[in-house]
């Protein structure tokens, strides 16, 4: 049985369609006019490298390069003999972007020399990842989620839990199935060089340990976000904008054949692929498309600006003002619930396709997240 907080009224009780315990993901409900989303600014950047180890700059950046219109990338290539894969059974949380957090303080606390000063200047502090999947909750029918969200020192850390069902997806995926997730990486290293100046080598290692993350600041509506996401790869001209508009995301998808599977790629790819470069601002996707037998026989660029364009012929497809609203409201939802600031009490939100979140509350859990090293730094 889950806690419930002693407040149980909600501010906007009787006029809002949510009840104050939960809140529907349903469609209808989030269509209204597009919230205001401020511009990502990059705040800075961090890399991991072949071994996770985290450095405050961007030496793990890589430089696209732009291949044929008709390429022939052999993504099964190196599978077995050339590939190191992160062991996703370490769970990172928040941590780095933690580790980054107390490395930029200075950037980040804006209150001047009152009491608080120590506090960041923010609402919400998570991964992108996590904010794709809010976006894109009102049109999930498949997957659930679970977000520990902890309020400390008045910004909300929001990290996410695995559920049972994707450990339970991990455990039985096919032998095509781990293979297949290993070509999108080796996409990449298809189409990104190491520096300005050099090539893609095709012949090398492809180990997904390595990552650079952007680290980028927002509003979204009354919600100030710092969030970090991954960043595949940046243009090489000298003259690009400046970041994040010169991030360029890279994705595989299956080649498309029928009017059937190019309806299915704008309403359910599509709407992925908007959320997740939407959020920190970066302007395109680059998309390899790929046959049967992971050979990349066409390339695409897909300006992020220009996706709600291309879907709107779709009868009853998703809409980014619902993404969008959904998001907002759900954040006003965890402010409005997890009220006591305490390192160590976890607000557990927890979502299943076709139902509303609801909420759970746990003091001193193995749900906790946020590291001894962080709270005794930034209590200090
Ligand atoms: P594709 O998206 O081209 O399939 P990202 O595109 O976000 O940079 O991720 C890089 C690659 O990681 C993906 O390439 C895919 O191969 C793999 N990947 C990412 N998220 C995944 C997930 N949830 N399940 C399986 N594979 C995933
Ligand atoms: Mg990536
Ligand atoms: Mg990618």
């Amino acid at each position: 049985r889950p806690n419930r907080p002693q407040n149980q009224s909600g501010p906007s009780r009787g006029q809002n369609p949510h009840s104050s315990l939960s809140l529907s993901t349903r469609r209808e409900l989030y269509e209204r006019d597009f919230p205001v989303y401020k511009q990502p600014v990059e705040v800075g950047c961090f890399s991991l490298d072949s071994e996770r180890r985290f450095f405050n700059d961007g030496r793990q950046i890589r430089y696209y390069v732009e291949p044929d219109r008709r390429p022939n990338f052999d993504l099964r290539d190196g599978y077995k003999d050339r590939f190191i894969k992160r062991d996703d059974s370490v769970k990172e949380k928040l941590d780095h972007m933690l580790r980054w957090i107390l490395a930029n303080r200075s950037k980040l606390s804006a209150r001047g020399t009152t009491a608080s000063s120590c506090d960041l200047d923010i609402d919400f502090v998570t991964w992108r990842g996590h904010l794709t999947k809010l976006l894109t909750a009102p049109y999930e029918t498949r997957e659930g989620w679970q977000l520990a969200v902890t309020r400390f020192r008045g910004t909300l850390y929001i990290s996410e839990v695995e559920t049972e069902a994707a450990r339970r997806d991990q455990e039985n995926r096919t032998e095509r199935h781990e293979e297949m997730m290993y070509w999108g990486y080796k996409f990449e290293q298809y189409t990104c060089a190491d520096t300005v100046h050099s090539r893609p080598d095709p012949g090398g290692v492809v180990n997904t340990n390595e990552a650079f993350c952007t680290v980028v600041q927002t509003r979204l509506a009354d919600h100030r976000l710092l969030f970090s996401g991954e960043v595949d790869c940046r243009d090489k001209d000298p003259n690009a904008p400046a970041a994040p508009a010169c991030y360029i995301e890279l994705k595989t998808s299956a080649e498309i054949c029928t009017p059937k599977q190019r309806s299915n790629f704008h309403r359910f790819k599509l709407l992925k692929w908007w959320a997740q470069s939407f959020l920190p601002g970066v302007p395109r996707v680059v998309a390899g498309f790929r046959d049967e037998e992971g050979v990349v026989v066409a390339m695409e660029t897909f300006p992020i600006s220009k996706i709600s364009h291309l879907i709107k012929n779709e009868h009853n497809c998703w809409k980014p003002t619902v993404c969008m609203n959904f998001c907002s409201d759900f954040l006003s939802f965890v402010k409005h619930i997890a009220t006591e600031d305490n390192p160590s009490v976890v607000y557990l939100l927890s979502w299943e396709p076709r139902r509303d979140v609801t909420f759970s509350v746990h003091r001193d859990s193995p749900y906790c997240f946020l590291p001894h090293w962080f709270v005794e730094e930034m209590t200090s």
